[in-house]
């Protein structure tokens, strides 16, 4: 057989490998289900701690789950020692990513071997939820070190957001600022046959242990194409300066070829179902924070990159500066993509497992 009969699906674009019941895409109808549930739906209805059930087990919680879930996760957010002193090892320049990825191969590695090997749907659930409790205290302890704070303890009896800004900021948040951050966590949880879910269903179906598929999908999710986005739109804000400068920006950027981040998606070519509901959790924070003039840079650089190009905005281009007037430095933004994704990666490894 010659090279030219092959035929090459470069990116694997219209190979379809499986059928999940996770969550379903619709460009057409510009619509993402998880489970059956409309994300916007669950967004403005739905704690966070709620929808990661729902990914996992298929139908929203009965308030005893929900309330179990939440004493599980509120006594399980504390940072193991050993995961604190590897953190500690090392550099405050590596990439909060790296950080993230070593933190979680750690607590992998620290639970006993034989729990690691068990792939039982009810041995993975129970890791999925143990990551779900543990890596906000990673996230937010490797941002305070960087800034040379000291860590501060969880607090159990706050939600899973406020808990997670009172660990990274050392005070109690705004409720429009937890109402924010929690929508976000939403929107993120879960996307399908993504690269990061892809590449742990792959790590699952060699039968490597769940730890090592999650491991894998940070990896994947660090690169500025998938995850790494809503960094790279931070990078472009700050390159901009203002909204007068986004014309003669663009007008470069686009002679010079380069990828405006934020926008575009690999399936979504009319829109990004979650970009709405992001951005009206953006304006909340705009007008909290006075940060008009982020805003206004926000709105030119769609306008003219929608103008010149027909490319809409990802989720990322709000969530991107939703994190920065939170306080987030931006670096932190992939792992907090991270701490959501936990629970759709998991629900697909668990599918995977299942079914391989
Ligand atoms: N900036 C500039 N040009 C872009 C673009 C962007 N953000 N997104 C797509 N394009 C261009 C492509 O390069 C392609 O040009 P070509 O026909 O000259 O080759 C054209 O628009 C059509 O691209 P399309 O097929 O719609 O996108 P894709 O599936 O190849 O790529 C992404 C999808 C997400 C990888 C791409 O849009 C991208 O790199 N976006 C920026 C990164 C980002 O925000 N990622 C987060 C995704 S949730």
């Amino acid at each position: 057989m010659s090279m030219t009969d092959v035929e090459i699906k470069k990116g694997l674009a219209g190979v379809t490998v499986d059928y999940t019941a996770v969550s379903k895409v619709n460009p057409e109808t510009n619509s993402l289900l998880y489970r059956g549930y409309p994300v916007q739906e669950l967004a403005a209805t739905q704690s966070f701690e709620a929808v990661a059930l729902l990914l996992w087990n298929g139908e929203l919680p009965t308030r005893e789950e929900l309330r179990e879930f939440e004493a599980f996760e509120r006594s399980h957010r504390a940072l193991d020692d050993a995961v604190r002193t590897t953190i500690d090892l090392l550099p405050l320049d590596a990439h909060p990513m790296d950080v993230v990825r070593t933190a979680v191969s750690v607590v992998g590695a620290l639970a006993p071997a034989a729990e690691v090997a068990d792939n039982s749907a009810a041995s993975d659930l129970a890791k999925a939820k143990l990551l779900f409790a543990k890596i906000p205290a990673i996230v937010a302890y490797d941002q305070r070190r960087r800034r040379g704070e000291a860590i501060v303890d969880p607090r159990a009896d706050l939600d899973y957001s406020r808990n997670f800004l009172w660990m990274t900021f050392g005070e109690e948040a705004d409720e429009i600022v937890a109402r924010a951050f929690a929508v976000s966590m939403v929107l993120y949880a879960e996307h399908s046959f993504n690269a990061s879910t892809f590449t742990a269903r792959v790590i699952t179906s060699t039968t490597a242990d769940l730890y090592s598929a999650v491991v894998g999908a940070i990896g994947a999710l660090k690169g500025a194409l998938h995850g790494g986005a809503n960094e790279a739109v931070m990078h472009i804000f700050d390159e901009i300066g203002s909204a007068e400068n986004v014309g003669p920006w663009l007008d470069t950027a686009l002679a010079e070829k380069r990828k405006i981040m934020g926008f575009g998606h690999r399936v979504y070519k009319k829109g990004d179902s979650r970009v709405p509901t992001m951005k009206a959790a953006l304006d909340t924070l705009v007008e909290h924070y006075d940060a008009h003039d982020l805003a206004a840079l926000y709105d030119a650089l769609e306008a003219k990159f929608v103008e010149r190009k027909g490319i809409y905005p990802n989720l990322d281009y709000p969530s991107g500066p939703a994190y920065h007037l939170i306080g987030f430095d931006t670096p932190t933004f992939t792992p907090l993509f991270v701490a959501a994704r936990i629970t759709g990666w998991t629900a697909h490894i668990i599918e995977q497992a299942a079914s391989n």
